[in-house]
């Protein structure tokens, strides 16, 4: 049990309240003189019809723990003051003892599915795209600390109009070799193209249309050169996803669901859900426009091929939760989605949400595909990496595995980069701002580590003393008080599906932890020092769990 709960529990004695409010009312003040927790009595004063600071001082006569030191009574509120070596020896205790499984929780909660990442083939892997991955791949990693088991699942945009247009333009314009040897690149150019053209012969859009009819009704070449299409970007695509280290536990996308969209259709129908509306069939909703299911043109839209993977990934997997980690301007395809689902009388669609996150703008605008506004991630994750590679050159160039270390740090400062920032927040992409290594960044945290680590291996350090003779002061205690918040903010994350929790927690622990390394001489030789470095691998366990879950790794020396 987490010493907030226990505190809670010394209070719930003397209150009529359940624990679970007093745990959501306990404060952390913000300054130390103001203890360590505080309990706000104002939303006790009208039930009990007595003044807040009368009832904070009521109470504080009563409570009794040999974790408090004392406690004091300051306009409404009761602060109180641990009693730090015990509560330090617990949290330690808890710490070295559970190492990599301190904050797990213990019961299994059932599968859940994400979402994530699910580029469009035949265009770049987009800044939008990155966000998707890593977010989604830090909650896959939170939720499975949580006791979910996560599915990670690649929903490639692999079918839709849009390969009509790209056929069409590669049939016209388009040269093999030059797709072979920069295919990213040249279909994009390809897609451009297509639309500038089309805005003087809109007849082109007609003839796309045409040629994705083809490919849905199994047309050889159309077939062929999707195919073609597909498997140079997946190789493209998947240099990215090495680069971060990240994989799928399922690479369907939205090509793999054609054969499965007519029986949705039919079962559609079936529940008389689907009308026609101005030549296409639709469903209509209660709150929201209505969710178009098929093209007057018998076209089949993304909506249709996400209704038949939602069902699928129930049929499959039996999932509790599904999340979609998707950029918040398809906030109202995934309403809708959701909407018709439980139309169609699926108890589970109660378990799915859409996870949206903020823009990544260029100038204030949103990069745009269409108009080749992107920027193109592999060169940002070399640059970075590139980067990574000299600064060890020029400050540790005796380093071991300098390679990876260099990938590990400049991937890290991306993801870290993106993972800082509330999840929908909009961020305006700068390369420099990626590329920073110095301030809250992910190297700064992962230097912190191998700072950590440093100490160890020169302390000789090989097990976790007792820590009790340690003196505790302003720069040791603040470090257990983070410790301790550890678990709480691994929940925290998992319930507002925000990994920024976890990345704001790693950079209050390292700036804690580099605090206490400026002012206190750790390895100085005297009876303090065994305490003094179980504290610091205490530190080295909860930041490398940190950063692991945010999809990043933690080198023992940089
Ligand atoms: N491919 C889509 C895009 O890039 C994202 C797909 C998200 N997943 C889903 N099941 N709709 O915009």
């Amino acid at each position: 049990m987490n010493i907030q709960s226990e505190i809670a529990t010394v209070l719930e004695v003397n209150l009529d309240l359940p624990k679970e409010t007093i745990e959501q009312l306990l404060e952390k003040p913000k300054f130390a003189h103001l203890g360590d927790l505080a309990f706000p009595c104002f939303t006790l004063a009208k039930s009990m019809r007595k003044a807040p600071q009368l009832i904070a001082e009521e109470i504080a006569e009563k409570i009794e723990s040999p974790l408090i030191d004392h406690v004091e009574v300051v306009s409404g509120y009761i602060n109180i003051f641990f009693h730090q070596p015990l509560v330090a020896a617990k949290v330690m205790e808890e710490i070295l003892e559970q190492k990599e499984h301190y904050g797990d929780f213990p019961q299994d909660k059932g599968v859940m599915t994400i979402d994530l990442s699910s580029p469009n083939i035949a265009k770049p892997f987009s800044m939008g795209h990155l966000r998707s991955t890593v977010i989604g791949n830090a909650l896959g990693l939170i939720a499975e600390k949580s006791g979910y088991t996560p599915i990670r699942i690649n929903h490639l945009g692999d079918w839709g109009t849009q390969f009509g247009k790209l056929i069409v333009a590669y049939k016209r314009w388009g040269k093999e070799e030059e797709v072979r040897k920069n295919p990213i690149k040249e279909l994009l150019k390809l897609y451009v193209l297509f639309h500038e053209k089309a805005e003087e012969d809109p007849l082109l859009n007609e003839e796309g249309r045409k040629w994705f009819n083809y490919l849905e009704q199994g047309n050889e070449e159309a077939t062929e050169l999707w195919k073609w299409f597909r498997k140079e970007s997946l190789e493209e695509f998947n240099k990215i996803y090495q680069l971060l280290g990240i994989s799928f536990d399922s690479n369907n996308g939205e090509a793999f669901f054609n054969d499965k969209m007519e029986a949705v259709v039919d079962l559609l129908k079936e529940k008389q859900l689907l009308v026609e509306s101005e030549g296409a069939q639709v469903v209509e909703l209660e709150d929201f426009s209505p969710c178009l299911i098929k093209k007057s043109d018998g076209a089949t839209l993304y909506a249709t091929r996400d209704l038949a993977a939602a069902i699928y990934r129930q049929e499959n997997y039996r999932f509790v939760k599904s999340l979609y980690v998707v950029g918040n301007e398809q906030t109202l395809h995934f309403k809708q989605l959701f909407q018709v689902l439980e139309k169609m009388g699926y108890d589970w669609a109660k378990g799915m949400a859409h996870i949206p996150f903020g823009m990544m703008l260029k100038d204030g605008k949103k990069m745009s595909t269409r108009k080749g506004k992107v920027v193109l991630l592999e060169e940002v994750l070399q640059a970075a990496i590139e980067l990574a590679e000299k600064n060890i050159e020029e400050k540790n160039p005796l380093l071991e595995m300098k390679e990876e270390v260099a990938k590990q740090v400049g991937t890290g400062a991306i993801i870290f980069h993106d993972l800082k920032h509330y999840r929908l927040t909009d961020i305006e992409f700068s390369l420099e701002d990626m590329l920073k290594f110095e301030g809250e960044t992910g190297p700064y945290i992962q230097y912190t580590h191998a700072r950590a680590c440093s100490l160890l291996r020169k302390g000789q350090f090989s097990h976790p003393a007792t820590i009790a003779d340690l003196q505790w002061d302003d720069v040791s205690f603040p470090i257990v008080k983070i410790l301790m918040d550890f678990p709480i903010s691994v929940e925290k994350a998992i319930e507002h599906y925000d990994p920024s929790e976890i990345a704001k927690y790693v950079i209050d622990l390292a700036k804690a932890f580099n605090k206490y390394y400026a002012h206190v001489q750790i390895l100085e030789e005297n009876d303090e020092k065994e305490a003094r470095l179980s504290l610091v691998y205490a530190v080295t366990l909860v930041l490398k769990e940190g950063l692991r879950l945010l999809g990043i790794s933690a080198p023992e020396a940089m």
